[in-house]
């Protein structure tokens, strides 16, 4: 007799799993649209937990972009961008961000999760050597797990860990005959920086690609928030892909990656999640552009934000808060066990402030903290308040 199963009971327990080990996410419902002051829950709060550093995703010129593509254009763009749905909005995205980047070429890609996930397992195989900095976002880690190339990893923006790697990977036999460097610019959860000449540095002398993902870092880092290689003045001969999103600082959603042309050309004919996946809707591409456009032309956003966020994290560093080692409006308040960053978020939410607790298995188990993620459109009272709450609820919890 064949053995016994239950398709989906499975899934059940281990949802049931998750709770008794508070792992689950427990999912907040944003009401209205992603703004300082918005209704989260039927709770009128501060927002200190959103992605959208310069708040674009309400920014006039993005909403009637994005209205006035889809009203030309339809809701959809009909099919893959590899069979029927390039349509000329792509193009002139495309184009608009390898310009707005200097760099030879861009392609836009759904998300960036998929631009990771559909790129980088392309960009080796047997016979190559994938380096990753310990701490690299999800969507690289998945990119990095679909290649079978070998794969090492160096510590967290250890540059002499990285140089034993590449000097360990010299004796291989038969050598590597491609070695790429994978990092994020602007590590997600501790808001700090990617050593990046250090690494460009240590590629080139291996002949090896340089990978950076800077969802975090464009619109905020570099000229007019060029992102990462313009904050340390590379190029794109040093740094070979600059791969990064519109869903946060530009407010929309899209991934994308920028270098040489031969890099576009090589990924949109092997990227599969380019390839087998429908195009962005027009109206998506218009708002990006738009959103590109506006970074062009009101350079104080960018200003904003930083001003905002070395206002609080000035602050808060004076009550004597551990804010990390954060270099980006990423600011983490540690916390240490994961108990008390949950107790703190929850206080933080009952006195009207939204920041989320970062917890185990997301970070070490020692590690627990709330990430507070500054925008441009926090005013200073907003600051002032938020300020004040944790400081009335790190001193409860001991933290302070
Ligand atoms: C470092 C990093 N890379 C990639 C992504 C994925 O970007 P997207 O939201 O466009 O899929 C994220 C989003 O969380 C991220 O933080």
């Amino acid at each position: 007799m064949s053995v016994k199963r239950h398709p989906t009971g499975y899934l059940g327990e281990e949802y049931q799993r998750l709770v008794r080990e508070s792992l689950n996410w427990e999912l907040k419902e944003l009401q209205t649209a992603s703004e300082p002051v918005c209704t989260v829950d039927g709770r009128e709060v501060i927002m200190l937990c959103a992605n959208n550093y310069l708040n674009l995703s309400t920014h006039p010129k993005v909403v009637k972009a994005m209205l006035e593509a889809t009203e030309k254009y339809g809701a959809g763009a009909g099919s893959d961008r590899s069979i029927a749905g390039n349509m000329t909005v792509h193009e002139e995205l495309d184009r608009h961000l390898a310009k707005f980047k200097r760099a030879p070429a861009s392609l836009t890609y759904q998300t960036g999760f998929m631009a990771n996930e559909g790129l980088i397992p392309q960009l080796g195989g047997r016979g190559d050597l994938f380096v990753s900095d310990e701490l690299n976002h999800g969507s690289i880690i998945d990119g990095v797990r679909l290649t079978h190339a070998d794969r090492a990893i160096f510590k967290h923006k250890d540059v002499e860990d990285l140089a034993r790697v590449m000097n360990e990977a010299e004796k291989h036999k038969p050598p590597y005959k491609h070695i790429w460097i994978f990092t994020d610019g602007v590590f997600s959860m501790d808001g700090d920086l990617a050593p990046l000449p250090e690494i460009a540095k240590i590629a080139e002398e291996h002949g090896a690609g340089v990978y950076v993902d800077d969802a975090h870092g464009e619109g905020v880092l570099g000229d007019g928030g060029r992102g990462i290689v313009s904050h340390f003045h590379l190029d794109h001969k040093q740094v070979h892909v600059e791969m990064g999103t519109f869903s946060k600082a530009f407010g929309v959603v899209g991934g994308h990656i920028t270098g040489c042309e031969d890099l576009r050309n090589f990924a949109y004919n092997k990227s599969r999640t380019w390839l087998l996946s429908g195009g962005v809707p027009p109206g998506v591409a218009t708002a990006c552009s738009a959103a590109i456009s506006v970074l062009e032309s009101e350079p104080h956003h960018v200003k904003k934000v930083w001003e905002n966020r070395n206002y609080f994290i000035k602050a808060m560093q004076d009550l004597g808060f551990d804010t990390g080692n954060s270099e980006t409006p990423i600011v983490p308040v540690m916390c240490g066990e994961s108990k008390k960053a949950k107790d703190l978020a929850d206080f933080i939410w009952k006195k009207g402030f939204f920041a989320l607790p970062i917890v185990y298995p997301m970070v070490a188990r020692d590690k627990a903290r709330i990430r507070a993620q500054l925008c441009t459109k926090h005013t200073r009272e907003q600051l002032d308040k938020a300020v004040e709450v944790f400081e009335e609820g790190g001193k409860k919890l001991g933290l302070i």
